[in-house]
């Protein structure tokens, strides 16, 4: 059986791991900042050694091309994830599909028929810039270039001007390649695979995602003199707004689920009352019907909130994408290639969101999934056994196999 090169596919995830890392051991590798421009030298880096053409299009989107006189013309499997990172990420969300790809194509023993190419797409986490996935979507053609160049960040930064400073703003149109078929193996993220013991997940789906910016807007007042009944308070609106969204995905039997993971208060003193509160929320489903009466619910809510506590209340949508199903042809030659191995496996819905829910709307698509360690991820804890990182890259090996001859 052909196989990848399992001692650097892990040396490389452990040193690129190592990039971005403050001196207090938290990763931070938010996209084109300086760790990630220290990340994407790495990786550049190692395309260059495999002897792979290196591209890189306006939107900092870093392909490795490997392509022979025979294979010419051809439309290329595209293997692909990303290299940025949340705060305080751990070392495998994204750069162990992609350092995995680089390892496809070097395996020996595979004897390609078409160009096979390896993609880190830029921004894919989105905390910086939104929407999340933004790479990939660029790539699909599902927002331009400029739109995405002159998104501001969370610190006021223009992502284009970041993308030219770290040396990242390519020349190549964005899309300027067309897989065959596209192709990401990517850590779990959650508890399904280690609670039901299976090494590999071949991933049929994935779930809806809206983010919404929401900012409240009350009067500043003092916080000893202003009885209860006179406030205009837009932090006591935030918490109630927060309460609704969370207890009614907590309650939901669906699989519905709600975060609030940032929030901001104007002036955010002690003893005045919030002029302003301004929070995110990610709300995700499977079922796009289920998602749209969600997120219904919590526009209802709102208004009805802003009369009763009298502040002014405006949403603003950051990102909304529809669930994805993934090519059935594609999830059935993983299953095979998995029980070929002897590697248990079962078909699931990613929870979490992906380049190739973007890929999937210019080519057939499908997802690789091994387990993380007690179903944590955007977190330092993040962890997958290196027995279970390299079967899950000899899977990709030989699904990638299969669709390029
Ligand atoms: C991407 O990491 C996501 O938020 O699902
Ligand atoms: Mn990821
Ligand atoms: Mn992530």
């Amino acid at each position: 059986m052909i196989a990848i090169d399992a001692k650097r596919l892990l040396g490389r995830i452990r040193e690129l791991g190592a990039v971005g890392r403050n001196s207090e051991g938290r990763l931070i590798r938010l996209a084109a900042s300086d760790t990630d421009r220290q990340g994407r030298d790495l990786f550049v880096g190692w395309l260059r050694q495999a002897g792979l053409d290196v591209a890189i299009d306006r939107v900092g989107n870093i392909f490795g091309i490997w392509q022979s006189p025979e294979t010419m013309g051809q439309a290329p499997l595209l293997i692909g994830s990303h290299i940025d990172t949340v705060i305080d990420a751990g070392i495998y969300d994204g750069c162990y599909g992609v350092l995995a790809g680089l390892e496809v194509i070097k395996a020996s023993g595979l004897s390609p028929s078409r160009p096979i190419a390896v993609a880190a797409f830029t921004n894919e986490e989105g905390v910086r810039y939104t929407p999340d996935m933004m790479g990939s979507l660029v790539h699909a053609g599902g927002i331009d270039a400029e739109t995405v160049l002159a998104a501001v960040g969370t610190d006021g930064s223009v992502l284009g001007r970041e993308l030219a400073r770290i040396g990242y703003a390519g020349d190549l149109e964005p899309g300027f390649l067309t897989p065959h078929a596209y192709l990401e193996l990517h850590i779990e993220q959650g508890p399904v695979l280690e609670r039901e013991g299976l090494p590999i997940g071949a991933v049929e789906n994935l779930q809806g995602i809206s983010w919404q910016r929401v900012t409240i807007d009350g009067v500043a007042n003092h916080a000893g003199t202003t009885p209860m009944s006179m406030r205009s308070d837009a932090g006591h609106a935030a918490a109630r707004a927060i309460t609704f969204l969370l207890d009614r995905a907590k309650a939901s039997n669906a699989p519905t689920v709600a975060t609030v993971g940032t929030i901001r208060f104007e002036p955010n003193a002690i003893n005045v009352i919030p002029s302003r509160a301004v929070f995110t929320i990610d709300l995700r489903d499977p079922d796009e019907q289920r998602l749209q009466a969600e997120e219904a619910a919590l526009a209802a809510y709102l208004e009805q909130l802003a009369a009763t506590e009298n502040v002014i209340i405006s949403v603003e949508q950051l990102a909304r994408f529809e669930p994805v199903i993934f090519d059935l042809r594609i999830v059935e030659r993983i299953e095979a290639a998995a029980k070929s191995r002897g590697l248990g496996v079962r078909r699931m819905t990613s929870g979490a969101g992906h380049d190739a829910q973007m890929m999937a709307r210019i080519a057939p698509a499908a997802m690789i999934f091994v387990p993380s360690a007690g179903g944590i991820s955007h977190n330092t804890r993040e962890h997958t056994e290196d027995a279970e990182l390299v079967a899950g890259a000899n899977i990709l090996l030989d699904v990638a196999a299969q669709l390029a001859t």
